[in-house]
Formats: C-alpha cells, structure tokens, sequence
C-alpha cells in the first residue's frame, strides 16, 4: 500500500446489536468510512472515519443538478477468515467511467484499492459468515461545490460505507416488461451508475409492484420491442439450451456479474448468444415452450431466477427447473467469491 491514509477509529462500535443471522440488504451500516476530498483541482489526503453524518451546504449542486455516481461490490469470508473480493479492479474503472459521463473528476485507482483494503481490514468483524450473507460495499461520489450555476461543481467527496447485508430479493422474482416508461436513452446516461437513473425508475417500478411484481424489465426507448435489463440487474434469457443476454449499449449497465456468466457459460460449453431480444420471441417461446428460464444477474441480486413476466396485462410463467443455468451459475459464481472452489479466471481479489 503506498496511499497514506489518516485513521481515526470510533470508540463506540455498535457492532454487538447487529443480528448477523436476520441481515436485510444494505440497512445495517458498519462503523468507519472512507472518504477523500476534491477540492482546487485535486484529491486531498484520504480519510477513515466513525460513520457519522456530513455537513453540506444547501447550494451544494449534488442536491440540485444530481451530480452523484456510485459502485456496489462486496467482500466475502471463507473458513479460515481471510477477506475476498471479487474483481474489484473492474469497480473502480467503472465508477471513473461513470464520473466521467457526469464531468466528474476520475478518483485514482491506489486511492481507490488501498482505501477500500485497508477499511475492508478494520471491519473484518463486520463481514457476515452466515449463509447467503457478505459485506455489502457502497463507493460513491457527490459534488459538495457550491451555487446555483448549472454547471459542473468545483469540489466533491468520494466515500466507501459497508453494509453487512442478506439477500436483495426475498420470494419469488416477477417483472413486468415495460413499455411506456424508459429507464435510458440512445446518447444518454444509462451506462453510468448515476444515481439519478435509479431516482428515474422509481416511478414506474412502484407501478409495477402495485401490480405484484417486484422489478421491471426495460425495453429500448425507442421501439419498446427489445428487452434490455432489470432495474438492478443485467438479464439473460435460456430458450431450448442456449442462452441469451442483449448486447451492453450506452443505455445499459456493463454488469460484471453479466459478464462472469458469459465467460462461466462459455466455459461449460453452453451456448451463448449477446444479441437483441425482442418482447415477441419472448412471449413466443414461453407460448411454444421453448422457455426455459430467466435470470437476473447483479452484484447485489446475484444470480435470481424470474419466475414470471407481464406484458400487456398476461401472465407468463417459467418452469421451475431442476439442476437449471441459473443455479449451475451461482454456484459458480459464489463458490469462488467464497473462496470455496478453484478460481480459474483468476477473479477472486485477497484482500
Ligand atoms: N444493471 C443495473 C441497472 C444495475 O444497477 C446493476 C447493479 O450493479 C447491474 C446491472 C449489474 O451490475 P454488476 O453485475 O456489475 O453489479
Ligand atoms: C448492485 O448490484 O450493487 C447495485 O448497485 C444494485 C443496487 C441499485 C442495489
């Protein structure tokens, strides 16, 4: 490590009224953060803090014109208590990807993996060992400059905060394939992970959860005929044995569990297909059924099976399937972010 960061350690862990075996996803906020400065032009000396609230002046332009991007990664623990990432270098270029579609300044990679290790170290206790369970990690970024000019701020504040968390999802997984509302656009921000673009889906998703599902299905803004991805989630598709997932675009998200599964499918020899997917090939192979499954693939969702689509005011269901894709690959998957199998791809960080 050759970042030096100041430490300041809290003297009141609240880490004895965690109940690490009933965790829900990214409530419980661990005890330090890392944060790190922007202000004349450069990156100031990084910090570890007690999680505390911050003070920003009510002109700070994230509040008015959304300049914010984050990450979501997570650490794991095996058996012997050693700390896991899974490629987190893929992380930090892509919120330096994200930041710059916002004209955000890009935060330096040793910053980047030397403030994230070193804070993983300090709340080791934190990381949950209970099945199903890891250290959710969120690393954003905000402009704190100051004014009301619709212009790029001149300072800003690049934070990690860990979340001991259980799974995204609880239940069954239903979408709804939407096509009045878009997510993203051609030329817009929907490869970044901004966070308006998740302010953005609210309206719509709490739409379709009145109606009982849980996530929608974006389709393109422009014909609405073609399946993109899920609020949180890239989406892949297995008709017969093949699988497919649509091709990553400015209005999707360059998901890197998407892209772990294409490389664990390649591997096993299932065919795969990164091609558009339209709504009635779809419906026509669930009608034909030749629809075998769905699946979304996130770092926070993992991989969770869709058990059912709407379009158009029908239901579709999927087949519960023995030994299917989606769990074959989040055995994969999770086996080597637990450091519980070979990792041939060499996808697995120690931290
Ligand atoms: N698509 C969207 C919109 C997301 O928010 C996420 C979550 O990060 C993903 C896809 C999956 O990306 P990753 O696998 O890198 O977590
Ligand atoms: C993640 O999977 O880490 C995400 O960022 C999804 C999130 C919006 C909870």
């Amino acid at each position: 490590m050759n970042t030096t960061i100041d430490i300041q350690k809290t003297s009141t862990s609240t880490i004895s009224e965690v109940d690490f075996n009933n965790l829900p996803f990214g409530q419980v906020i661990s005890d330090h953060m890392y944060v790190c400065d922007y202000k004349n032009g450069k990156w100031q000396q990084p910090k570890i803090l007690p999680y505390q609230n911050f003070s920003l002046d009510p002109s700070a332009r994230i509040f008015h014109y959304g300049q914010s991007v984050f990450e979501g990664m997570k650490a794991y623990k095996d058996n012997d208590e050693q700390i896991w990432l899974f490629r987190p270098l893929e992380n930090q270029k892509r919120i330096n990807i994200s930041s710059g579609r916002l004209v955000m300044p890009a935060f330096p990679e040793n910053y980047f993996m030397d403030g994230l290790t070193t804070l993983l170290k300090l709340e080791s206790d934190w990381i949950p060992k209970t099945k199903g369970s890891s250290l959710y990690i969120r690393p954003f970024i905000f402009a704190t400059g100051t004014g009301f000019h619709a212009s790029p701020a001149d300072a800003y504040k690049f934070v990690i905060c860990c979340s001991p968390s259980g799974p995204y999802f609880s239940g069954k997984v239903k979408v709804y394939i939407e096509e009045k509302y878009s997510r993203s656009a051609n030329g817009g921000v929907g490869f970044a992970k901004a966070g308006g673009n998740y302010a953005g889906q609210f309206y719509p998703t709490q739409l379709a959860k009145e109606r009982g599902y849980q996530q929608v299905i974006w389709t393109d803004d422009n014909t609405h005929e073609y399946i993109e991805e899920a609020g949180a989630m890239n989406v892949f598709v297995r008709i017969g044995n093949t699988l497919i997932t649509s091709p990553i675009s400015d209005r999707i998200l360059d998901g890197i569990t998407r892209k772990s599964v294409i490389d664990i499918a390649k591997d096993e020899n299932i065919s795969v297909e990164i091609r558009k997917i339209t709504v009635s090939e779809l419906v026509e192979a669930s009608n034909n059924g030749s629809l075998k499954e769905m699946f979304g693939a996130g770092t926070a969702a993992v991989i969770s099976p869709i058990h059912g689509f709407g379009y158009r005011e029908k239901d579709y269901d999927l087949p519960d399937l023995e030994n299917s894709y989606a769990s074959r690959f989040k055995k994969r998957i999770t086996d080597i972010q637990y450091n519980r199998a070979e990792d041939k791809f060499g996808w697995r960080y120690k931290v």
